[in-house]
């Protein structure tokens, strides 16, 4: 039987993170969304994320104002007709713009100026009153796949081993800020007083899944609640370094006291990217809310009341952290602790040279969910870069876009040795506490269970380079 959140947004019984996004979106509150979903300035960068791992055709959306709106109809399959006749030339579906989106294939009109479509538009449909740009759509199915076959894929092996350690699945959790924000149960599992009832989060369902979940500083549950809560997880702590090098030490002893495998110290954030949704809603941290790791000090109340204009995060963000970091903290970093340091957001060559002479154990190809400057690059277009400058020095890891078993097997075919996701989690944990994240992970690690069968991958060291391919490869031929 179905539930009421199984018939939300639409979507029946989700499949994919594609529904669990759906579902997940459709639940939270309007500047909880907003934060958790925005990318800096334009949000190109965000789309390219995802995008660059797959997509296929290069469309322009326009929107036709139809002068009399009863004069459009839709068939059941979704096909638009005006006055009764389908355009053949375009894919078109009804809008809340009382008019038709028109989504034009640039490879069938390659350099058809709007004026000029216009004008093919309003012949080919005379009541056609305005016609206005939407915007336009690059989708180039960037990677392939090129499968291999018949070699005995009955007996499947997922796991892999990171630092030195045994996993379940070649992904884990990104570290996103401010979890109870999505979900009450947060990070971690917590436990209802009088009911006596676990409450579970997003550690929980990444212990379940046996995928690496990571930390974010700015979390809305202690390190020590979530160690609590998800004892058998494995779990990473990542790390902003304050200005107040005292309080930073002590998150780090706490991560390493209770048992965090690994430092993720975050690099492409000197101060936040400017997110414009945030800025218009002067993004705060709701009042029943607190950044857990630092009760009992101005930085756990800091998201709010800092200031009249603007994002509270960003302003909170540009006041207490060090923007005066430079590579020597690495080193500093490295003389107070013993756990293995990842650096986390790192997009050039030159950056990978210097981050091994400290002798780092890994390195995450990241441009943090795209919300720091529009126009870097995509994570996957990256990735490259870096692992032919680190040429097996260090472990590599990506995060950025990744939603499907299929992004991940391209990821680790390129070289990558964990793939990491961020807001796909967020968006299990609104829909639905623990269960929904592990459905996320699950949904994830099944497609590349899958993936890998019908490439003949019985193994993740089957996955090999030659196997994913840039589109060019075969439009060359
Ligand atoms: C809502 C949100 C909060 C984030 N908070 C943090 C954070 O506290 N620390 C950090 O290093 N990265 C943070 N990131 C970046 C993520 O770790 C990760 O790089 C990014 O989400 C990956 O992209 P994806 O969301 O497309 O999977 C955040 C990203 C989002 C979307």
């Amino acid at each position: 039987m179905l539930s009421e959140k199984d018939s939300f947004a639409g979507v029946n019984v989700p499949v994919c993170v594609g529904d669990v996004e759906k579902i997940g979106k459709s639940l939270l509150p309007r500047a909880a969304l907003d934060y958790y979903k925005s990318g800096a300035g334009e949000e190109v960068t965000l789309s390219m994320n995802r995008e660059a791992f797959r997509r296929e055709e290069n469309t322009e959306k326009y929107v036709l104002i139809p002068s009399d709106p009863k004069s459009l109809s839709c068939s059941s399959e979704g096909a638009v007709t005006h006055l009764g006749k389908k355009n053949p030339l375009v894919q078109s579906t009804p809008t809340e713009f009382h008019g038709i989106v028109l989504r034009i294939n640039i490879n069938t009109f390659p350099m058809l100026p709007p004026k000029t479509l216009g004008g093919l538009s309003v012949a080919l449909c005379p009541n056609w009153v305005g016609i206005s740009h939407l915007n336009i759509e690059f989708r180039i199915y960037r990677l392939r796949i090129r499968p291999r076959i018949l070699r005995d894929v009955s007996r499947r092996d997922l796991t892999s081993t990171v630092l030195g350690k045994r996993v379940a699945v070649p992904f884990g959790v990104s570290p996103t800020a401010m979890h109870r924000m999505a979900h009450p149960d947060g990070e971690v599992a917590t436990a209802r007083g009088k009911l006596n009832q676990q409450i579970t989060g997003m550690t929980e369902a990444a212990e379940k899944v046996g995928a690496v979940f990571i930390l974010s500083t700015l979390s809305t549950s202690s390190l020590e609640e979530v160690a609590e809560g998800a004892p058998n997880a494995t779990k990473w702590f990542q790390l902003y370094i304050y200005k107040k090098r005292d309080l930073t030490r002590d998150l780090v002893a706490r991560a390493e006291k209770l048992g965090y495998e690994a430092l993720v110290l975050t690099v492409d954030a000197p101060v936040f990217g400017i997110r414009w949704a945030d800025a218009r809603n002067k993004f705060s941290l709701p009042p029943h809310l607190r950044l857990a790791n630092f009760i009992g000090s101005d930085e756990s109340q800091g998201v709010r009341n800092r200031g009249k204009k603007g994002s509270q995060l960003q302003a909170y963000v540009t006041e207490l952290f060090d923007q005066s970091l430079t590579w020597k903290d690495i080193g500093w970093l490295k003389s107070v602790t013993k756990l293995p340091l990842i650096l986390k957001g790192i997009l050039t060559k030159e950056d990978t040279e210097e981050a091994l002479k400290y002798d780092v154990a890994g390195i995450m190809v990241s441009n943090h969910g795209a919300r720091q400057v529009d126009g870097f690059p995509a994570t996957i277009e990256a990735l490259p870069e870096i692992l032919k400058a680190v040429n097996n020095r260090c472990d590599v890891y990506l995060d950025g876009g990744v939603t499907q078993g299929t992004d991940v097997f391209k990821a680790l075919a390129l070289g990558a040795k964990m793939v990491f996701v961020g807001r796909p989690a967020i968006w299990g944990l609104a829909y639905n506490g623990e269960d929904g994240v592990k459905s996320v992970l699950e949904f994830i690690k099944n497609e590349l269970d899958f993936t890998m069968a019908l490439t003949g991958c019985a193994t993740l060291e089957d996955i090999k380079p030659e196997m994913v391919v840039p589109a060019s490869y075969y439009s060359l031929l």
